[in-house]
């Protein structure tokens, strides 16, 4: 491993339907076995110089999918929120979470206060949750917010603006899917066909070493080459 450190990671979680069905599994257990690759990503994340990870749970077209897999993602949620705090506190893992919060119960605002609360002085770990989040939605309330440079879009931008260096897709698809769209401008793409209830700490490190791999420009020369902005 080329050892990088303080990288921004994010990834598209892709693939949880299909690993189900090709198990003759309903899609519900393939969420559930999603929530669990999401456990042992956040334990292997800084043992592979991931500072940041953000988490692409549920787009706000998400809500299109019919009401029972919505209700059983929104619970998945709550409970990964409510039982992963301890853990997430005792090693360093500060949860945030991205997106709006004003469509969703009353129950899973609430948790997502509370961990972000209890979990608020963790220093190892950025662990960022999107949930009914939409990049241009969230580019659009910034520039409503009368910004009229890049500067000041990024500071109105409703979660800070962290830049991807890195950002995976798992389950095949080579796609964007409104996922920080902004913050991605010069990320590194990864897609993997993976299906995202397999991935684990070794399949993260295979996306880490590409990463580690590629050469990195900004527009500039080679050797030459650092972030433009880096907004933190
Ligand atoms: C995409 O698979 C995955 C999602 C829409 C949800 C991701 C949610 C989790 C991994 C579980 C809960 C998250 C946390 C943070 C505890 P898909 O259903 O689109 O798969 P398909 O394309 O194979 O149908």
């Amino acid at each position: 491993l080329i050892r990088q450190t303080g990288i921004h990671v994010a990834i598209i979680m892709d693939g949880n339907g299909r690993w189900a069905q090709s198990r003759g599994l309903p899609r519900h257990a393939g969420h559930r076995a999603g929530a669990a690759a999401v456990r042992r990503v956040v334990e292997d994340a800084p043992t592979l110089g991931i500072s940041t990870l953000s988490l692409f749970a549920f787009s706000s077209d998400n809500w299109k999918r019919p009401a029972p897999e919505v209700n059983t993602l929104m619970h998945l949620l709550e409970r990964f929120l409510r039982t992963e705090v301890a853990t997430c506190v005792e090693k360093g893992v500060r949860i945030e979470i991205i997106g709006r919060r004003d469509r969703l119960s009353e129950r899973l605002a609430n948790a997502m206060d509370a961990a972000e609360r209890s979990t608020a002085c963790g220093t190892v770990l950025r662990l960022r949750i999107a949930v009914d989040y939409s990049s241009r939605d969230a580019i659009v309330q910034a520039a409503s917010c009368g910004a009229t440079s890049r500067e000041e879009l990024e500071k109105n931008l409703p979660q800070s603006c962290l830049n991807v260096d890195l950002l995976v897709r798992t389950g095949g698809e080579k796609r964007l899917s409104d996922f920080l769209l902004w913050e991605s401008a010069y990320a590194e793409l990864y897609f993997t066909d993976v299906r995202w209830p397999d991935f684990d700490g070794d399949a993260l490190r295979a996306a880490v070493n590409e990463f580690a791999l590629r050469q990195r420009r900004f527009g500039a020369l080679p050797g030459d080459a650092r972030p433009a902005r880096v907004a933190s």
